[in-house]
């Protein structure tokens, strides 16, 4: 049996949604809502994998859900919720632990990278953090997963989890096998400081990032300031290589603008950084700023986003339930 088509993402509320966020993940959720069932997640059991503030997580889990209706979703189109209503969620990550194999997780390189040099102080909700992920998917047999390339060696975790349980216990496609969406032109939307280096919430220097709720004069700054090279914009896509912060800024105009590469390039070919400088703060502005004056508007109402949360909770809720209660009888529950 097919499973139907239905996509689900989540997003941490652990604060400073950036650009990253914005061209990597929530522009395409906006567009997947006009195409099938959707269910949007502000996924809050994943962000106290590392300490959070207990009163600051509570605004942040408010303002990524602003931040999702700020990027144009709509809550009568889509599941707009937070994981921990949901305790499914818990329940379907320790059955999926004890499918996972130990040297999975172990490959996991964003574990690597975030429990640096000394893994043993790591919470052991880190480490296992990637299974967390793949209940939030299966959970509702999602078939589609918007993320930006970071997440997508977590999504393949998930397609073999969901095999293995599928096997183990024959249950031939309960589990579907979800497809990771992963923007082409822009997959991985890098920092202003290190082109080598993704953009990211973690990143000390604010001047790395360009987060939604910026003011227009510290964008134009932090583009001002953002590292480049000397020599001129090249006519060739081929002359880009090892120019990784030049490649950085011309994708995000480009993705912005809604033109091929290509095009920008012949824009822009010969002209110096400045110019091109002043446009792409210009395209950032336009796009960027409503959405942080949005995100700012909602913040006032947080009585209206708690509904939006609570609706969507019910939503999923019976979702999830279904599911859970095929998969205590599968695996032989009472
Ligand atoms: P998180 O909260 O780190 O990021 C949310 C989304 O933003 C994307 N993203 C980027 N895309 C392009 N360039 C960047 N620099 C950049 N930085 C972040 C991420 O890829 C992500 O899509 N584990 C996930 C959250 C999650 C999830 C899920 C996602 C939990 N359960 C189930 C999909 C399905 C995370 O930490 O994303």
């Amino acid at each position: 049996m097919k499973n139907k088509n239905l996509t689900f993402s989540g997003v941490q509320p652990t604060g400073n949604l950036h650009l990253g966020n914005y061209l990597g993940a929530l522009k395409n959720f906006v567009d997947l809502q006009n195409k099938m069932e959707c269910i949007y997640c502000v996924v809050d059991l994943h962000a106290i994998t590392v300490y959070q503030k207990p009163s600051e997580l509570k605004e942040n889990i408010l303002e990524t859900t602003a931040a999702f209706l700020a990027s144009g979703l709509d809550e009568n189109k889509s599941i707009i919720f937070n994981q921990s209503s949901v305790s499914g969620h818990a329940e379907l990550a320790w059955i999926l632990n004890c499918i996972c194999r130990v040297g999975w997780l172990n490959r996991m390189t964003q574990f690597k990278d975030k429990a640096g040099k000394d893994k043993e102080k790591a919470s052991v909700g880190l480490y296992i953090y990637p299974n967390l992920m793949a209940a939030d998917i299966l959970l509702y047999k999602a078939t589609h997963v918007p993320v930006g390339e970071d997440q997508k060696q977590h999504l393949e975790l998930s397609r073999d989890i969901a095999q293995k349980f599928n096997r183990d216990f024959q249950v031939e496609n309960f589990f579907p096998l979800p497809e990771p969406i992963i923007q082409k032109n822009i997959s991985r939307v890098m920092s202003l400081r290190d082109g080598l280096k993704k953009m990211s919430k973690s990143e000390e220097s604010d001047f790395a990032r360009i987060n939604l709720r910026d003011s227009k004069d510290l964008i134009m700054q932090k583009i001002k300031k953002a590292k480049t090279d000397s020599l001129p914009i090249p006519e060739k896509k081929k002359d880009l290589i090892n120019r990784p912060e030049a490649l950085n800024l011309l994708n995000i105009y480009s993705d912005l603008t809604k033109k091929s590469l290509d095009v920008t390039l012949n824009e822009f070919q010969g002209k110096d950084f400045s110019v091109f400088k002043k446009k792409l703060s210009e395209a950032l502005i336009e796009i960027v700023c409503p959405v942080g004056e949005k995100i700012e508007k909602l913040m006032k109402d947080k009585t209206f986003l708690q509904k939006v949360l609570q609706k969507g909770t019910e939503n999923a809720y019976k979702i999830a339930e279904e599911n859970l209660k095929k998969t205590r009888e599968i695996i032989g529950l009472l």
